[in-house]
């Protein structure tokens, strides 16, 4: 329905046999390709293209005013209150939560950050590796146990300063409940960062005025997961927490006065942007949100579900297939992991790839310890995988849509799949060593 808007559909990539298929991707949670919209903006906006606050010319002022009022409009997207909140532009979400790590330490201090076993690693090793962390649980059906927040919350009270979860996983697509979360969480003394990056390109997110014990304080996400490459992420905090204190990056534009001796900092958010701003990263950004918009998340949201919900029963008719996620389809993003029992999952990913020319992502998605939850690894074969690190690990196969897939690519992909799980030691002998085995 949506496949005009996106540049790269016709690609041509070579199967095992030399023929060539058009590329079919399957891997939007890891990186989307470019709206067609977005590479116009980037066109377009080139005869301006200079730098941003740090030049007079026509061309500079331009490019400063557009990059001050892209914080607008990515505030605006989220229905974030500019009054209140600022947008910092980063690299990647990653980044964003980095930064928001480092400069949360007078906060946090000695206090408990509550992270999750369904995060992405970069929801959890900035918390772990700073902070006192203690990680709310998922049942056996990988979804969150608000039961075991409200009890950490609890049994923790007043210490609680910060609650990171992540808004969609980018392992089954669970959407979790983030404003029962930021009620929780607010309700014992704590603030929420949500990891937006699954969420923001496949659902819409209105974070809420301050004075709502639901709002969300702080929200990240990335742009090369929306359609709009060129390395700009988000993060959107409350101006105030940045008064204080200095950036992790410092050095030009994050100041208002340097002597030899004193160092008088700029006002957020620039004091938080350290060197020259990625201009044509927040062009793409903008471009994306502008074409979302015009779109409709509501639209977005029902097309997206209506591709899951076909391949999740298409796919129960595979033989040997084993599905993690196929429940609850309405509080989820467009993802589904699984496996062929019996086939290694860098195995079907290859296949995948080699005989369809279809690209998915396998693994564990930068988020082991979910994925070793889901497949219920034993500790005693962690134990194992830590000794030897070249030991094929457990992981899933996982599909992952965005708005301009269809039911045609997902048509091929289903009996390749049938082909696959009828004939499982032809592809395990001809795909059992896969090049690529992502972690
Ligand atoms: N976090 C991205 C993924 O899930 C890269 O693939």
């Amino acid at each position: 329905m949506y496949k005009s808007l996106v540049s790269g559909i016709n690609t041509l990539v070579p199967l095992f046999n030399g023929i060539k298929v058009p590329y079919i991707n399957f891997d939007n949670a890891a990186t989307t390709p470019a709206f067609s919209s977005v590479l116009y903006g980037i066109n377009n906006f080139s005869p301006y293209y200079s730098s941003v606050h740090r030049g007079t010319g026509y061309k500079s002022v331009v490019s400063s005013h557009f990059y001050d009022n892209a914080r607008n409009i990515v505030l605006d997207f989220i229905k974030a209150d500019p009054n209140n909140y600022t947008a910092i532009f980063v690299k990647n979400t990653t980044e964003a939560i980095n930064k928001l790590s480092f400069r949360l330490m007078d906060e946090i201090k000695n206090g408990i950050v509550l992270s999750t076993h369904m995060e992405h690693h970069s929801n959890d090793l900035p918390w772990r590796y700073r902070y006192n962390v203690d990680y709310v649980e998922v049942n056996t059906k990988g979804r969150l146990s608000l039961n075991h927040l409200e009890h950490l919350l609890k049994k923790n009270q007043g210490k609680v300063k910060l609650v990171a979860v992540t808004g969609a996983s980018n392992v089954t697509g669970y959407i979790n409940p983030i404003h029962k979360i930021a009620k929780l969480a607010h309700k014992y003394g704590s603030k929420i960062l949500v990891d937006g990056a699954q969420l923001i390109p496949h659902h819409s997110v209105d974070i809420k005025a301050v004075n709502d014990l639901a709002h969300i304080d702080y929200i990240v996400f990335s742009g090369h997961k929306m359609y709009a490459p060129f390395g700009t992420g988000v993060l959107i905090a409350p101006k105030n927490i940045f008064e204080s204190g200095f950036s992790d990056h410092i050095g030009g534009g994050t100041v208002d006065l340097v002597t030899s001796d004193d160092v008088i900092w700029a006002p957020p958010p620039e004091k938080e942007e350290a060197g020259t701003p990625n201009l044509f990263g927040v062009v793409a950004l903008i471009e994306s949100i502008q074409t979302l918009k015009k779109l409709g998340m509501e639209k977005v949201v029902e097309y997206e579900r209506r591709l899951t919900r076909y391949t999740l029963e298409k796919m129960k008719t595979i033989p040997n297939i084993i599905l993690y996620d196929d429940e609850d389809i309405e509080n989820k993003v467009s993802i589904i992991s699984f496996n062929i029992d019996g086939l290694y999952h860098g195995t079907v990913a290859t296949a995948l790839s080699l005989e369809g020319g279809i690209g998915v992502r396998n693994g564990c998605f930068c988020a082991q310890p979910y994925v070793q939850k889901l497949l219920h690894i034993s500790k005693e074969d962690i134990e194992k995988y830590k000794e030897n690190r070249d030991m094929l690990r457990p992981g899933t196969v996982r599909i992952s849509y965005g708005l301009y897939n269809d039911f045609k690519e997902i048509n091929i992909m289903i009996e390749l799949l049938k082909q696959i799980g009828n004939n499982i030691d032809y592809y395990h002998n001809k795909y059992r060593n896969p090049p690529f085995y992502s972690k």
